[in-house]
């Protein structure tokens, strides 16, 4: 299927989705969040698709949502229609693992994007921020839920409220990226993580997404009472055996990826 506003391929048993709005550097309107919506779900239902790469540009992952399309909303609009609740959480809501690829901005809707992802790969040249308040409003998609969860609240009192940017290796130190590679190598290293996760079993990497994603959301008790439940669930699959197996038998692992 063809889409105007992100590019679409696969790679093995990886998807890899690219925004590509070059003329408003990726900026996140609805048609381009409808289209990334219903790649995710294709890429969900699709056996063949282990683990997912959502990357941009050089110049910007995404540079927020739409302004010139959110000028237009009132409150009457945006509280029938949502666009962040209807299409933007399908990142939030897809359960297998997605790897966010950040190049240049990643600002207001950019940066909760890659938020919602698992992990982002930052190159050195990228750039992180929730300028909305200069807009004035404010991060409208998770962003004042989802950063003071990844860099504490200091530095997302000051990025949200100051609306400044922080570069890639502030992002690292702070925690918001999960390592940082030269620009050129962006989608490389991003693809290798990508790779070595899609031959895990995937149902055992989608469970402990979930289950590093429930440290987010319950007490510390609940959340180790969670693990432990599906840890024990993890011994009634073949891919439980077959790893255990190989690795007494000293070689590689075969899953069966469902
Ligand atoms: N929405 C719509 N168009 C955008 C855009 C956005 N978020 N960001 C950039 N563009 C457009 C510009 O209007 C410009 O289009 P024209 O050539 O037609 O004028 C084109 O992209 C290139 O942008 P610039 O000329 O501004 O490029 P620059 O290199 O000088 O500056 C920038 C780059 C600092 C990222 C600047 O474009 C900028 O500040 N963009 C807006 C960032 C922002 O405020 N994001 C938050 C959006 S609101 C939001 O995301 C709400 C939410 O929480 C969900």
């Amino acid at each position: 299927m063809a889409y105007k506003t992100i590019q679409v391929k696969t790679e093995g048993r990886v998807g890899v989705i690219t925004f590509s709005r070059p003329e408003a550097l990726n900026a996140l309107c609805d048609e381009l969040t409808t289209e990334l919506a219903t790649v995710l779900t294709a890429f969900e239902k699709d056996g063949g698709i282990g683990c997912v790469v959502l990357t941009g540009s050089k110049k910007a992952f995404a540079a927020g949502a739409d302004i010139k399309e959110l000028q237009a909303r009132d409150f009457v609009s945006l509280y029938m229609q949502d666009p962040f609740a209807e299409t933007w959480e399908a990142v939030a809501r897809f359960r297998k693992p997605i790897i966010a690829a950040v190049s240049g901005y990643a600002l207001g809707g950019g940066c909760e994007i890659a938020m919602m992802c698992d992990f982002i790969i930052a190159s050195q040249t990228a750039k992180f921020g929730q300028p909305e308040i200069n807009l004035g409003v404010m991060p409208g998609a998770g962003g004042t839920q989802r950063l003071p969860r990844a860099v504490g609240k200091a530095k997302a009192m000051d990025m949200c409220l100051t609306g400044r940017m922080m570069d890639a290796e502030e992002a690292e130190r702070s925690g918001l990226v999960s390592r940082v590679v030269p620009a050129e190598d962006l989608l490389d290293v991003a693809m290798e993580a990508a790779e070595a996760i899609a031959v895990k079993s995937l149902p055992v990497a989608m469970m402990t997404k979930e289950s590093v994603n429930r440290a987010y959301e319950i007490g510390l008790t609940e959340g180790v009472r969670f693990e432990r439940r599906v840890f024990q669930s993890q011994f009634a699959l073949e891919d439980q055996s077959e790893g255990m197996s190989a690795f007494a038998e000293k070689r590689a692992a075969h899953f069966k990826h469902r």
